[in-house]
């Protein structure tokens, strides 16, 4: 899943100074192609106003249990039967009590007992209060029930203490609803993920490397993630942050991956390489900055191991999967690697243009399974690739495990 495309979203709101951060959580579902309904509890009004909810939303903002026009219109039982994904954020000690005690006196708590739908609690309170023992076993009993909990922050408090207590960023509470409802059909499984470019230094101060931003792998990584794989993301300098949840590795040159990768081989179910691997560096590296001449020096460089093609040669049952950057030929160069390579699949990215492949948000690829059909793909955004990468991936586990 890459958004909320038709999805409807119940967003409940409570009494907590982080009410107004719920407005951009509004604004980020809509982004992502969701639909909103809010529901707020009387004392949410106190910090944030519905009508600035209801035009975010564009969608009534319901309150009242008792409303005669709210309940015809949008009533507790239609909204907890739509919901795709109930939210709560933020989440007062106050509800999450009434939630685990099953108390529905108002239209939010109503509407969550009254649910089938997965409920995600963002909680947000004072340090003392989300240290209470009362609300960590309020927090626990509904964790055993299959409730999902994202975690609140450390930092400053609005009551001037500072602990454990902020409302999650709401970056994060959006990556935690999509993975709420993604599929889990990587549960179980150990990932590997490569990405970005390696540096291959000259001098100190000088190096040889390429414009890969990471951007492709951190969204297969971050894909692996939502669909339940422990994934361990091995990456080259880049300068965006890494997914939740990922064991992160950073490296530098290609000789720091190959042996990143080696490290963390073995226990690997699946590997996907998406990083830009230099194929030379420089033969020798001087220690010194290396000073200006008036001729023009001469470069030696040497071959870097084929981090890729040695996998190939000991990868036993795991699914091995290639990138391949081509600007011509790119399903025939592709094919070639992925025999040469012994791989399962291999992306043939078309790197030719300035509009897809390096250090954009969208790409051109083709994937190709060995023995199968070439599998052509429109433009589409990182995230979407990464997508049906996994969908392949995973058709290819089960056809595995019906053959075993
Ligand atoms: O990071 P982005 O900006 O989002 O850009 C994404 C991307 C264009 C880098 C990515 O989609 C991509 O195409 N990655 C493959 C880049 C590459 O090095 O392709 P290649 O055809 O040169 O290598 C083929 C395969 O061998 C790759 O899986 C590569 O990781 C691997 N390889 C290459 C050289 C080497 N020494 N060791 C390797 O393992």
């Amino acid at each position: 899943m890459t958004g909320f495309r038709n999805k409807e979203i119940v967003l409940g709101i409570t009494g907590c100074i982080a009410a107004y951060k719920s407005a951009e959580l509004v604004r980020q579902i809509i982004k992502q192609d969701g639909q909103v309904h809010v529901v707020m509890t009387e004392s949410a009004r106190e910090f944030i106003s519905p009508l600035t909810l209801q035009t975010l939303s564009v969608n009534p903002v319901v309150m009242e249990l008792f409303s005669l026009y709210e309940e015809k219109e949008i009533g507790h039982i239609s909204l907890a039967e739509r919901a795709d994904l109930l939210v709560v954020a933020p989440a007062t000690a106050n509800t999450i009590g009434k939630i685990a005690g099953g108390i529905a006196d108002d239209m939010l708590s109503t509407v969550i007992s009254a649910t089938r739908a997965p409920v995600l609690i963002a909680p947000a309170m004072n340090v003392n209060m989300w240290e209470n023992p009362i609300v960590q076993r309020n927090i626990t009993t509904l964790k055993d029930l299959g409730y999902h909990f994202i975690e609140p922050a450390t930092g400053d408090l609005a009551c001037g203490t500072q602990g454990k207590g902020r409302l999650a960023e709401i970056d994060d509470i959006v990556d935690e609803m999509i993975t709420v409802l993604s599929p889990r059909d990587f549960s179980g499984k150990n990932v590997l993920v490569t990405a970005g470019p390696t540096r291959e230094p000259l001098d100190p101060v000088r190096f040889m490397t390429n414009p890969s931003s990471g951007k492709m792998g951190f969204a297969i990584a971050r894909a692996f993630c939502r669909r339940g794989g422990a994934v361990t993301l091995i990456s080259g300098p880049v300068s965006i942050a890494p997914p939740r949840n990922v064991r992160f590795v950073p490296v530098l040159s290609a000789r720091d991956m190959a042996d990143a990768v080696d490290r963390y081989f073995e226990p690997s179910d699946i590997i996907v390489k998406t990083a830009a691997v230099a194929d030379y560096r420089p033969r020798s590296v001087s220690d010194q900055k290396i000073k200006k001449q008036d001729d023009s020096p001469n470069l030696e460089l040497e071959r870097t191991t084929d981090i890729l093609a040695t996998l190939g040669k000991k990868k036993g049952n795991r699914i091995l999967v290639g990138f391949a950057a081509e600007t011509q030929d790119l399903i025939v160069h592709a094919q070639e690697k992925l025999e040469r390579k012994n791989l399962d699949m291999i992306v043939a990215n078309d790197v030719g243009g300035s509009e897809t492949g390096f250090a954009v948000d969208v790409n051109k690829v083709s994937i190709i399974t060995a023995g199968g059909p070439v599998d052509e793909l429109p433009v589409m955004s990182k995230e979407e690739v990464a997508e049906h990468l996994l969908d392949r991936i995973a058709r290819l586990l089960e056809t595995r495990q019906l053959s075993c």
